[in-house]
């Protein structure tokens, strides 16, 4: 007899990572120290120093489970956050603290809203659990909160917002932020994934772990995937209300974050000249990228992130510039499953990888 699957597990679309340096050294046959990915938002610099030790000295560690609550890593985001150690749940990724939140707090049946070009796992985690995810329409790419209030209803349960947003890269003003979290009614949980924030300079963060105290709806999620370097590792962290950590962990998988993983974590959360350096490398490496669109006409989404998007005439043509990409041994990332066909989005690099991507989008002879 075949095996069952729910219907709406069937329609969830998959998620389609950036190709693996690997894979591209395989079918194109380019050594792999040849590639630039620039596919998946990954920080170009690397781990920070300290990570890189304390990985070095974790692994006679290996042999026994990894710590399930996550003492030291809670400690360390506590002290440097202030934040009672309660109001903070440590991920498998942002991505599980994105996953527990629908899996904590929707049903089947339940409406989960997002924005269109949103974060494609808010979709996937909603569809999981049977609830239905609803688009609000985007305003100039940027989320819309307008439009989120107005398709609130009974049956809303959770509303996830990306700010940075991938792969738009759009930011919200903090205050418009603030004033769409006095109209969401306190019984729908909003998650605000910062899985960019340190990219952002000061000015422009919101006081989101201050407004915990005004908002017991409100769970933060962060990432040491991006500006930490810990992507290959899995890391993330959420922070919330005490009462919705307490449910979330009800959910969570007791062993979800590994031993290394949180070494590194708390190491690098150690090291604050590497988040700098990155931010500022990260800001050299956009105003070579933005110069090069502007230089060739092409216009592209002023990000707030790690990444740009930049638009082809069309869908054909932006493939065209992938596949041209890849041939010369560049990853970008071609962004049609955002409804964005006629995009591709490219990661900030270093200078020089940077200047290769730019030399290869520029020869591009379509
Ligand atoms: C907006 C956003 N949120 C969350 C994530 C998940 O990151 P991770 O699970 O590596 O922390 C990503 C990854 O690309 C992202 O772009």
């Amino acid at each position: 007899m075949p095996i069952e699957v729910p219907n709406y597990i069937s329609k969830i679309d998959p998620y389609q990572g950036g190709k693996p340096i690997k894979e591209v050294a395989r079918e194109i046959g380019i050594p792999e120290e040849k590639i630039i990915k620039l596919a998946s938002n990954e920080n170009p610099m690397g781990i920070s120093p300290f990570a890189k030790k304390a990985i070095n000295n974790a692994s006679s560690e290996i042999h026994r489970y990894p710590d399930g609550n996550g003492y030291y890593l809670k400690e360390a985001l506590s002290k440097i956050f202030l934040l009672d150690t309660r109001q903070i749940i440590i991920g498998n990724g942002s991505n599980d603290i994105l996953e527990l939140a629908a899996r904590t707090f929707v049903t089947k049946g339940d409406q989960v809203l997002y924005s269109e070009h949103a974060f494609a796992v808010y979709k996937i985690v909603s569809q999981a659990v049977g609830g239905e995810g609803i688009e609000a329409p985007s305003d100039n790419y940027s989320h819309n909160l307008d439009a989120f209030l107005s398709l609130i209803s009974d049956k809303t349960k959770l509303i996830f917002i990306a700010n940075p947003n991938n792969p738009t890269g759009t930011l919200i003003e903090k205050k418009i932020l603030k004033d769409f979290l006095d109209n969401v009614p306190d019984r729908i949980v909003v998650v605000l994934d910062e899985a960019y924030d340190e990219y952002l300079e000061d000015s422009l963060k919101s006081d989101s772990f201050g407004w915990l105290k005004d908002y017991k709806n409100l769970i933060i999620s962060r990432s040491f995937s991006k500006a930490y370097g810990l992507a290959g590792l899995r890391i993330g962290y959420g922070t919330a209300a005490p009462e919705l950590i307490e449910v979330m962990n009800r959910v969570r998988q007791p062993f979800n974050v590994n031993h290394i993983a949180q070494i590194a974590a708390v190491a690098s959360l150690g090291d604050k000249n590497h988040i700098e350096m990155s931010r500022s490398i990260n800001n050299f490496g956009m105003k070579q990228l933005t110069d090069a669109f502007q230089a060739l006409d092409l216009e592209f989404i002023p990000s707030y992130a790690n990444f740009v998007s930049f638009k082809l005439e069309d869908e054909k043509t932006a493939m065209m510039y992938y596949q041209h990409l890849l041939n010369n041994g560049v990853i970008v990332r071609p962004i049609a499953n955002y409804d964005l066909p006629e995009f591709l989005r490219v990661s900030v690099g270093l200078e020089h990888q940077n200047n290769t991507f730019i030399k290869y989008l520029s020869n591009c002879n379509i």
